[in-house]
């Protein structure tokens, strides 16, 4: 069973979900001397990165040994309002002392093959990993469609079985997107979704407990190598799977 947390509300959740990631930094750093981190683009994460980089938690997070990567990006300039690198550099990376070197940005301005390809090299050649690269930590979200990073329903690359990053048009959202495909993902040491909001609660239910058909609820791909996804959700988003009584 997927390890799930209900927090009451947005405020906890956004506490909840900065404690859990500076806890997998501190055991990362402990054990292997690095934090290696993907972020997730969307609303969800902005005000968890905004915590993180608050006086309450900066200092408690090696920034020097960790490593920031994209769980996915939008094809459009890094400065472009819809940039999951823009919304990380605004609310963290642009607030914590991050070496430049460690933020490893998927070059959203460039051809969405060349960015895919550009990226999947660097991947490897940070990991030196012949065989999948461990990721000590992949943040997802999920849409009320069941996406998560790129993977959208119907979708190409929900297939793709050896490629890290691959680059798919998104047809709903008419847009190019990058992708960490889902093999990469769950070669993670450690998943965790952040979901929030009642718009959530029936693709929550979905996605843990309806019949598995990823290509309708791609989140359901997610299935880690190294144990269970932990999904940190709010109890709007639990109403299905927790009701809370009263
Ligand atoms: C993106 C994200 C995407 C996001 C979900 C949920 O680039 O938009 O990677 O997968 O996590 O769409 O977004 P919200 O947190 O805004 O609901």
């Amino acid at each position: 069973m997927p390890h799930l947390r209900v927090f009451p509300d947005r405020q906890n959740l956004v506490a909840g979900a900065a404690e859990f990631i500076a806890q997998c930094a501190a055991q990362a750093v402990a054990e292997r001397g690095r934090f290696v981190v993907a972020l997730s683009g969307g609303g969800t994460p902005r005000p968890i990165y905004a915590r993180l980089a608050s006086a309450d938690f900066k200092d408690r997070v090696a920034w020097q040994a960790t490593h920031v990567w994209f769980g996915d990006e939008r094809c459009v300039p890094p400065d472009d309002a819809r940039s999951n690198y823009r919304m990380a550099r605004e609310t963290l990376l642009d607030h914590v002392a991050l070496p430049p070197a460690h933020v490893h940005r998927i070059l959203g301005e460039i051809d969405p093959a060349q960015a895919a390809l550009a990226y999947e090299q660097e991947v490897q050649r940070f990991f030196r990993a012949a065989t999948l690269p461990c990721f000590d930590l992949i943040l997802l979200g999920m849409g009320d469609n069941g996406h998560t990073a790129s993977l959208f329903p119907g979708t190409a690359v929900l297939r793709e079985q050896a490629r890290w990053v691959a680059p798919q048009y998104v047809e709903v959202m008419a847009t190019w997107r990058v992708t960490l495909t889902a093999p990469l993902i769950n070669a993670a040491r450690g998943v965790a979704f952040l979901v929030e909001g009642a718009a959530k609660a029936d693709m929550l239910w979905n996605v843990l407990h309806g019949p598995y058909q990823p290509d309708v609820w791609p989140a359901q791909l997610i299935q880690p190598l190294n144990g269970e996804a932990h999904w940190l959700v709010d109890a709007a988003a639990a109403a299905r799977v927790e009701p809370r009584v009263g």
